[in-house]
C-alpha cells in the first residue's frame, strides 16, 4: 500500500551538512518528499514527539540531543514507505546497522544516529500530525 511516515533527519547529521545525501536516498528507493521543514525544536516538542519513550532511561539524553541543533523535518510518501525507510536507516545502533544504510554511513552513537523514522501506520500517522497540519502535506 501506499504509506507516509515521518522521517527527522537528527542534529548530528544536520550539522554534517548530509541532508542532501540523505534525500538522495530517500529519492532513489522512490520515496518521494511531500513535506519537509527545518526546525529547532524545544525541549517540550522533543518530549512531546517521543513521549513514548518518557519512562525509558534514555529518555534525558535522547531529549538533549534532539534540541542540541536544527533538525529536518519530512514525510516520506511512496510504496511500503514506513519499511523502505526503516531499511534504508539500518538498525537504531549505528554498530549494528547493515553496510550501506544511513546509520552505518552517518550516524556515531545510538543518541546521535542521524535520523528517525515511524514503525508501523499507526506512530506514523501519530507523528505525521504532530508536526505537519494536514494542509501542509502536498501529496498529488
Ligand atoms: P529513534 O528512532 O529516534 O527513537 C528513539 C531514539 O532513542 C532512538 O532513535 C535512539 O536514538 C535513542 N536511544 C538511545 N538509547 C536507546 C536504546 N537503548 N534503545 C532504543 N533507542 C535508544
Amino acid at each position: 500500500a501506499i504509506e507516509r511516515t515521518l522521517s527527522i533527519i537528527k542534529p548530528d547529521a544536520v550539522a554534517k551538512n548530509v541532508i542532501g545525501q540523505i534525500y538522495t536516498r530517500f529519492e532513489n528507493a522512490g520515496l518521494k518528499v511531500v513535506a519537509a521543514r527545518m526546525a529547532q525544536l524545544s525541549r517540550a516538542e522533543a518530549e512531546g514527539f517521543y513521549a513514548v519513550h518518557r519512562e525509558r532511561p534514555f529518555f534525558k539524553d535522547l531529549v538533549d540531543f534532539m534540541v542540541s541543533g536544527p533538525v529536518m523535518i519530512q514525510v516520506l510518501e511512496g510504496e511500503s514507505a514506513i519499511a523502505k525507510n526503516r531499511e534504508l536507516m539500518g538498525a537504531t545502533d549505528p554498530k549494528k546497522a547493515d553496510k550501506g544504510t544511513i546509520r552505518a554511513d552517518f550516524a556515531d552513537s545510538i543518541d546521535a544516529n542521524a535520523v528517525h523514522g515511524s514503525d508501523a501506520v499507526e506512530t506514523a500517522n501519530v507523528e505525521v500530525a504532530y508536526f505537519f497540519p494536514a494542509l501542509n502535506v502536498y501529496s498529488r
